[in-house]
């Protein structure tokens, strides 16, 4: 695991889309894994930006997001379907055509989770994982407990997750209880991972890191026994 600390968000921001940008470029039809949240979103403009300036081309990716609440229509404002149209496909010129999400409106969740898996082996495979992480240590919609679940599957959201999103509802009544999420083994079979951290509240995932312990407690910690990981941290998710 390689963890570089940066000025601040910004710098976070940039060099998560220094890294998607290169990875663009050497391979323009790769496939990426992204995730949604406030911390994605500085990287997501800057990756616009380069869209608009005509220094990067976007329109050949292929997307795979982590996650989906369910119960969640499509067409709801707070899906997460909608969040990445307007902090990324729509400003940087990705066909949704070649997006791709768990299904968060249907009940038959096996069913769609395990065609979800399947969609991403068929497409060949994530080569660049994004993540972020949530303050009680989270990736994607994993969730701390006794133990982790390996394929995509329908989780019960925990209380500090639901307050923690419940920003971007009209009240916490309103966050549904429950997630689509890629599993450990779904994240984990990305070639590449990246995390960014960003900002005071997620120092405890952060320090997480530094020691030796996997703890399913706190699922960030198994990025771990992933090969290929590069944390980008800002100053203020180091500082004690
Ligand atoms: C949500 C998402 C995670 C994300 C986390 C942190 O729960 N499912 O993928 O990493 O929130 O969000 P934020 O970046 O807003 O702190």
């Amino acid at each position: 695991m390689n963890i570089r600390i940066l000025a601040d968000g910004e710098a976070v921001s940039r060099a998560a889309a220094d890294c998607i940008a290169a990875l663009v470029r050497e391979k323009p039809d790769c496939r990426l894994g992204l995730a949604t949240g406030s911390t994605p979103v500085g990287a997501y403009r800057n990756l616009a930006d380069r869209v608009r300036a005509g220094e990067l081309d976007l329109s050949r990716v292929t997307t795979f997001n982590l996650d989906e609440y369910q119960p969640m229509a499509e067409d709801n404002p707070a899906s997460y379907r909608r969040f990445m149209r307007e902090n990324l496909f729509d400003p940087a010129g990705i066909p949704l055509s070649r997006t791709h999400f768990p299904d968060g409106s249907t009940a038959d969740e096996n069913g769609t989770c395990r065609e979800y898996d399947a969609a991403i082996r068929a497409a060949g495979g994530i080569d660049l994982q994004l993540l972020g992480v949530g303050r009680n240590g989270h990736i994607a919609f994993n969730e701390p407990g006794a133990a982790l679940v390996a394929p995509t599957h329908l989780t019960p959201l925990t209380e500090s997750t639901i307050r923690a999103n419940a920003r971007f509802f009209a009240s916490s009544d309103e966050v549904p209880r429950s997630a689509v999420t890629m599993g450990m083994a779904t994240i984990f079979a990305a070639r590449r991972i990246l995390l960014l951290i960003i900002g005071r509240d997620k120092h405890d995932a952060l320090r997480r890191l530094y020691d030796d312990t996997v703890d399913p407690a706190c699922p960030v910690t198994f990025l771990k026994l992933h090969p290929d990981v590069t944390v980008l941290a800002d100053e203020a998710a180091y500082a004690d």
